[in-house]
């Protein structure tokens, strides 16, 4: 675990679940790498996709977005609306030079605590196989 501090991962999470999961994984002592930094939004269909873009542009090696599970959105469709913001940013992150592989949406509800630390320790061991992004002078936005 050691290896991944140098990796920065900025997390969306939205309000209702997946930000209630890292809470969860927090008191109840679940270990997960120590390099994301939270940002705590209402729905994951309120994500701004200019959010997702300052994030890469002020160093982040991986973005993950995190929702409720399709179906289960406090309002009603958010999830649906940021499976599709997603889905576009991540051509547009790729056709730029950051691979879309580095963009993650995933559905963590509230109890899935586990599945929260499982994600971010997947997801660390993802981006260190990419290596670091080499955003600062490459992009063409
Ligand atoms: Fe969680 Fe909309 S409230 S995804």
């Amino acid at each position: 675990m050691e290896d991944s501090e140098n990796f920065k991962i900025v997390a969306f999470l939205c309000n209702w679940c997946t930000y209630a999961a890292a809470d969860l994984a927090g008191t109840g002592r679940l270990i997960y790498p120590p390099n994301v930094r939270t940002v705590r939004i209402m729905c994951s269909g309120s994500l701004d996709p200019m959010y997702v873009v300052k994030a890469f542009l002020e160093g982040a090696d991986g973005v993950l977005v995190g929702g409720c599970a399709l179906g289960d959105c406090h309002y009603t469709s958010g999830n649906y609306k940021a499976r599709r913001k997603v889905a576009v940013l991540r051509e547009v992150l790729d056709a730029v030079g950051i691979e879309k592989d580095r963009l993650w949406l995933r559905w963590i509800s509230a109890s899935e605590s586990g599945l929260f630390s499982e994600t971010i320790q997947q997801m660390t061991k993802a981006i260190k196989a990419m290596g670091p992004t080499l955003v600062q002078g490459r992009m063409i936005l």
